[in-house]
């Protein structure tokens, strides 16, 4: 097989910009991953690099493998070949649970028979925190999500964005440094999304995680991403920050993937703004 191919990805990018990213600290390096289902390759050596404390979008169409490979950096899937590094340590055979990262998926997976304020803690409690301090910290993060108010209550009596904050609460109750997101808005509306946007930006900072968030919606990446990384059918297309892609796109697949379909979305609001504005 082809070896590929950070530097055939860096390529993309312009020299100003290379070097300042130079300067960032490398916190996951992924190198040479490759994963098959019943002779189909899902995940085809793929390489590339996650910096301390980034937001960094998997931007690609369905099935071209973005939940695999999330899966795979978490531990749930083992690759066929490749390595993982976290901090450069190996640990592409090491425990979910001795990884530090937390992952967040898009139909929320909570435990139906708790409360919010036991799905919060239940972790912190299976990992033999004390008990008083397990029940300290799930009551910070809800009040930090904006959740106090619920926390008596069960899962099935919250919105779905509601939800959704109360298992990014359990995620961060561990305190994992990377924080792993499979579609979590998918199933919200588009306020509730932007709203759950605002405050995954604002929790990023807070706790300074770095996070990977895997999407197919190009206006989410390019709202909330430092990099996106898009991917074509098991391979990337091309990594770089939004304003890089935008400007310098690697191939006619981000063209029409990327840019089109992000100028699409942009020239449509425009329309409807200026029916509007003939309407008043
Ligand atoms: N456990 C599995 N066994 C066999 N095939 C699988 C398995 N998991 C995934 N696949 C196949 O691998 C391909 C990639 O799947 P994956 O779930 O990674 O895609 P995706 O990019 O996350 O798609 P979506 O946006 O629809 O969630 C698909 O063709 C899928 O059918
Ligand atoms: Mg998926």
């Amino acid at each position: 097989m082809e070896k590929n191919n950070k530097n055939n990805i860096k390529e993309t990018k312009t020299d100003k910009i290379e070097s300042v990213q130079e300067t960032k600290k490398v916190k996951l390096s992924i190198e040479n991953i490759t994963k098959t289902f019943n002779s189909k390759t899902v995940v085809d050596n793929v390489s590339f690099d996650v910096y301390d404390g980034e937001f960094l979008s998997i931007l690609g169409p369905s099935g071209c493998g973005k939940t695999t490979l999330l899966r795979i950096l978490i531990g749930l899937i083992k690759p066929d070949g490749g390595t993982i590094l976290k901090k450069g340590k190996d640990i592409t055979n090491t425990k979910i649970s001795k990884r530090g990262m937390g992952i967040v998926f898009q139909n929320y997976a909570l435990f139906e028979n708790m409360t919010v304020l036991q799905n919060v803690e239940y972790a912190l409690i299976v990992n033999k925190t004390p008990k008083v301090i397990a029940r300290k910290r799930a009551l910070t993060l809800l009040k930090k999500m904006h959740l106090r108010e619920f926390e008596n209550k069960k899962p099935y009596e919250l919105s779905g964005g509601q939800q959704q904050r109360v298992a990014i609460a359990r995620t961060l109750a561990l305190k994992p440094d990377i924080i792993l997101f499979d579609e979590p808005m998918s199933a919200l509306d588009v306020s509730t999304r932007l709203e759950l946007c605002q405050e995954l930006k604002r929790v990023q900072k807070e706790f300074k995680t770095t996070m990977i968030y895997i999407t197919h919606d190009q206006e989410e990446a390019f709202t909330l991403s430092d990099r996106i990384m898009v991917m074509e059918v098991s391979k990337i297309s091309q990594i770089g920050t939004p304003v890089e892609i935008l400007k310098n796109p690697a191939n006619d697949y981000i063209k029409s993937f990327v840019c089109d379909n992000l100028t699409n979305k942009i020239n449509n609001l425009k329309h409807f703004v200026e029916l509007s504005n003939e309407q008043n």
